[in-house]
């Protein structure tokens, strides 16, 4: 199978893939959640692993923090070796009340700070939105598994840390639910490609409240939320 600058492959990419932040956490989803699991990619210890859940391959990789990172994985997944449904699974800072620890947010839309969409050349401003056919499922099962989700319009920024104190409260004013750093590239690149995508994150901290969750607490969390995207290959 041909090689791309970032994307090695010992093995098939499926279709499906998911994609969390943490090389690390994709060894620990392919040996934790799916069957007969074989890596594909090394190249740069971004871990990808292929296997099957519930009969159904399903890809596994590290995507990097960024919008950046993610964007040019997909973009190779995408393009390069097939892959039609890209799923993000990672944690959030939470921007509002009422949005809490452990909660699952479902990333509608995703705003951000980044110049990335500058290269489509749009005489306006996009927006970067998840496949709803995606985002119906997730509720739906989130539904049945007793699960708190929130759908709606999210900020990746590419900022952490914020020079302008302002910042926060100003997405905030806007009704963003919740904070993180990947999904507008990811939403950008895949309707470019004309394939799905859909960000869905656990809040680990909230930018309200000041809370944080433990290393622990969020394991936990984290199952209930694979247990919400590992469907997402069957459908
Ligand atoms: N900011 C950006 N990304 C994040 C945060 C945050 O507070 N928490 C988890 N991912």
């Amino acid at each position: 199978m041909k090689a791309t600058p970032h994307i090695d492959p010992q093995a098939p990419i499926a279709e499906t893939i998911l994609l969390p932040g943490d090389p690390l956490r994709a060894k620990f989803i392919a040996e934790t959640y799916l069957e007969d699991a074989v890596q594909f990619n090394s190249v740069r210890n971004m871990l990808g692993f292929t296997g099957t859940y519930q009969g159904t391959p399903v890809s596994v990789m590290g995507s990097g923090m960024g919008i950046p990172s993610i964007s040019l994985y997909s973009w190779e997944l995408i393009h390069v070796f097939g892959c039609k449904k890209l799923i993000r699974i990672g944690s959030c800072g939470a921007m509002q009340p009422g949005v809490n620890l452990y909660d699952v947010v479902i990333g509608q839309a995703a705003c951000s700070n980044s110049a990335f969409m500058d290269q489509y050349d749009l005489p306006g401003t996009y927006a970067p939105i998840a496949s709803y056919r995606l985002i119906e499922a997730v509720r739906r099962r989130a539904e049945e598994n007793g699960v708190t989700t929130h759908v709606g319009n999210i900020l990746s920024s590419d900022t952490f840390y914020n020079a302008d104190e302002t910042f926060n409260e100003r997405w905030q004013r806007m009704g963003i639910l919740a904070v993180e750093m990947e999904s507008a590239g990811l939403y950008a690149t895949a309707a470019h490609a004309g394939v799905e995508a859909l960000g869905m994150f656990t809040v680990s901290d909230s930018l309200v409240t000041g809370e944080a969750t433990t290393a622990k607490e969020r394991e936990t969390a984290f199952t209930q939320m694979m247990e919400l995207a590992l469907p997402l290959a069957q459908i």
